[in-house]
C-alpha cells in the first residue's frame, strides 16, 4: 500500500527537493500544503496534490491531516529574519492535526545549530532560534507521535550525492549537506517503520559525506 505523504512548505527550498524526490518513489502519495501553489513548478504540480492553507491557522492545518498517514515539515520563512510564531505555533497546529486525523508520523526540518553539540549560532539567525528552540521543546513533550527532528546545517543547491549520514544530536560530518540528499533522507527513512522506530523523538544532524551511496543509520 502506498504512503499517503502530506508535506508542509512544499515549495521551499528543502519542501521542493522533498517532492522531487517522493515522486521517484512508486509507494509515495504525495500531497503538498502551501500557501501559494503557483511557487510549486508546474511539471511537479500536476504529479501531486496540492492544498492551500497557512501553518498558522488550526483549522487549516488539520483539514489537510485528513486521509495522510506521516507529514514532513519544511516550514521556515525565506530570507526573513525576523521573530516569528511558524515554527512554534506551526507545530502545534500541525500535530494537533495529526492527532485529530490519526496520522502517526513526523518529520521537520530544523536547524543544526540549535543542538547541543553544533557549531555556533550564526547571530542574524537568533530571533527565529527563540521559536524554533519553542518547537523542540514542545515536540519533547509529544510522545504520543513518532517524530524526528532532522536537523540541517548549511543546505545547498548541489545534486543529490547519495553520500548523507545522521547522528543523535551532532553533525555527523561537514557543516553542509545538499537538499536533494536531505529530502531523500527524509522521504525514505519516513516510509520505514524501523528506521522511524529506531530514530523516534531524537533530533539528529545530516550532513553530506560524498561518499557513493546514501546511509540510512
Ligand atoms: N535552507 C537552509 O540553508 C537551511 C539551513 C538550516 C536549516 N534550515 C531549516 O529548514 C527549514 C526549511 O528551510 P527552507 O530553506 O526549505 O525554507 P524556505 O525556503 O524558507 O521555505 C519555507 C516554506 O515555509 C512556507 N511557509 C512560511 N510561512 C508559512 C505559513 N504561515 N503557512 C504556510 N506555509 C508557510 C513557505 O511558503 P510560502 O512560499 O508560501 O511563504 C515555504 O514553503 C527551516 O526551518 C530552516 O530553518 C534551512
Amino acid at each position: 500500500m502506498k504512503t499517503r505523504l502530506l508535506v508542509l512548505g512544499g515549495n521551499g527550498m528543502i519542501g521542493l527537493a522533498v517532492l522531487e524526490r517522493a515522486l521517484m518513489k512508486q509507494d509515495i502519495e504525495v500531497t503538498a500544503f502551501v500557501r501559494t501553489p503557483s511557487k510549486i513548478p508546474e511539471e511537479i504540480r500536476e504529479k501531486i496534490k496540492v492544498l492551500t492553507g497557512n501553518i498558522l491557522n488550526p483549522e487549516n492545518v488539520a483539514d489537510a491531516m485528513r486521509e495522510q498517514d506521516a507529514v514532513i515539515s519544511c516550514m521556515g520563512q525565506r530570507r526573513d529574519f525576523r521573530r516569528t510564531t511558524i515554527f512554534s505555533q506551526g507545530i502545534k497546529n500541525t500535530v494537533e492535526g495529526m492527532r485529530k486525523h490519526n496520522v502517526k508520523y513526523l518529520q521537520f526540518a530544523g536547524i543544526a545549530a540549535l543542538m547541543p553539540s553544533a557549531f555556533k549560532f550564526p547571530k542574524f539567525l537568533v530571533p527565529i532560534a527563540y521559536d524554533a528552540e519553542d518547537m523542540m521543546n514542545y515536540l519533547k513533550t509529544v510522545d504520543d507521535i513518532i517524530w524526528v527532528g532532522v536537523m540541517a546545517p548549511n543546505v545547498s543547491h548541489q545534486e543529490f550525492t547519495g553520500s548523507c549520514k545522521v547522528e543523535e544530536n551532532k553533525l555527523p560530518g561537514p557543516s553542509n549537506v545538499t537538499k536533494y540528499d536531505m529530502a531523500e533522507w527524509m522521504v525514505t527513512s519516513i516510509t520505514d517503520e524501523a528506521v522511524m522506530e529506531e530514530h523516534k523523538h531524537k533530533f539528529l544532524g545530516i550532513s553530506s559525506m560524498s561518499t557513493s551511496r546514501c546511509v540510512l543509520q
